[in-house]
């Protein structure tokens, strides 16, 4: 019995020496100390042995135990300093090493310009409207007095996808479609995408946007156009900014006007900006011609309007100092950061 114990003593040290886990610590515990282990199974047999030797091997079985459960806590404390180790190695975090940098998104400089032109006429009680970019040419050209053959149709290189539907070529429809549907007091603004078939170069895209605007109501003047677009002109471009009628024409107001304001860059002694002139030009306007109110069943004789077309583009060039509108379109970050 003595040459027993002493195996299972030698056994159970061999096989701790090997262990790598947790798991299998447990293993060689309850094979050797458990209930139904080896050590349980040898003492067993203590009751054929003499009253002599049962207190010897009793005390050696003990001894033996408690050898065992000895190694065995000193290969948990062992393996636990191993995993701590190694968890340390693996989660290791180097603080000194540099962060991974985000960059920020930005709003491209056009919708800058436009989120800016918006809340100029929101203010003046001006309401949004939106239209169509396919549009039919009855909107884009015969409801604004515009109809076929005539010249005005020439200047505005049209991208037609049939005889009667079109790329529109100005966000003007959008007021006729608004004057259909509405009865006045109008007074709207509509952003919009507007194509062109252009040649792309420094100050030309076959795709750009336009602000249009129209108010209508019973005696609006030319001086409410003129006070409405000195608000906006010095809004966007600063307090002391003046504004220049010419004289022009549209087909769908009478009288037009093409609309300059003083150079952003010098204020309008004259500069490369604009070319020694003082004057940038940014907009049509003019009193709504009476056949337009027309078509659109509203009283000519009771009602008037005003009306005005706004290059986005350029007043984005204007109000960033960008001289080049392909700029506008490229997307090269480098770029669209500035803003
Ligand atoms: N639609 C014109 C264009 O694209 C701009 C314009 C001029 C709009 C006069 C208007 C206006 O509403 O009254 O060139």
């Amino acid at each position: 019995m003595k040459e027993q114990l002493y195996d299972i003593k030698r056994r159970a040290t061999e096989e701790l020496s090997k262990i790598s886990t947790i798991q299998d610590l447990d293993a060689v515990r309850i094979r050797f100390l458990g209930k139904k282990g080896e050590l349980t199974s040898v003492l067993r047999g203590m009751g054929a042995l003499s009253p002599e030797e049962r207190p010897v091997i009793g005390q050696l079985a003990n001894e033996i135990r408690t050898f065992i459960e000895e190694r065995i806590d000193e290969v948990k404390k062992e393996l636990g300093e191993k995993e701590l180790e190694r968890k340390l190695r693996s989660e290791y975090i180097d603080v000194t090493m540099p962060g991974r940098r985000r960059y920020l998104g930005k709003k491209h400089p056009l919708t800058l310009v436009l989120d800016e032109i918006k809340e100029v006429f929101i203010g003046m009680g001006f309401e949004i409207a939106e239209g169509p970019e396919i549009e039919l040419d009855y909107y884009n050209f015969e409801a604004l007095n515009t109809p076929k053959n005539h010249p005005a149709r020439d200047v505005q290189d049209t991208f037609y996808i049939t005889d009667e539907i079109l790329l529109r070529t100005q966000t003007s429809p959008v007021q006729v479609r608004v004057m259909e549907n509405r009865r006045p007091p109008i007074r709207i603004i509509c952003p919009g995408r507007v194509y062109r078939s252009d040649a792309v170069d420094a100050t030309h895209s076959p795709i750009f946007h336009q602000v249009e605007g129209l108010v209508v109501d019973k005696g609006v003047t030319m001086g409410d156009l003129i006070g409405t677009l000195k608000v906006f002109a010095r809004s966007l471009f600063g307090e002391k900014t003046e504004i220049r009628l010419r004289p022009h024409h549209f087909p769908f107001t009478e009288p037009s006007a093409e609309v300059d304001v003083s150079c952003w860059a010098c204020g309008g002694s004259g500069c490369r900006v604009c070319k020694g002139e003082g004057w940038i030009e940014i907009l049509g306007a003019g009193m709504v011609h009476p056949r337009v109110l027309e078509m659109c069943s509203i009283d000519p004789e009771v009602y008037s309007g005003f009306a005005f077309g706004l290059g986005v583009e350029r007043t984005a060039m204007g109000r960033f100092n960008i001289d080049d509108m392909r700029l506008l379109y490229e997307n090269d970050i480098r770029f669209l950061s500035q803003f």
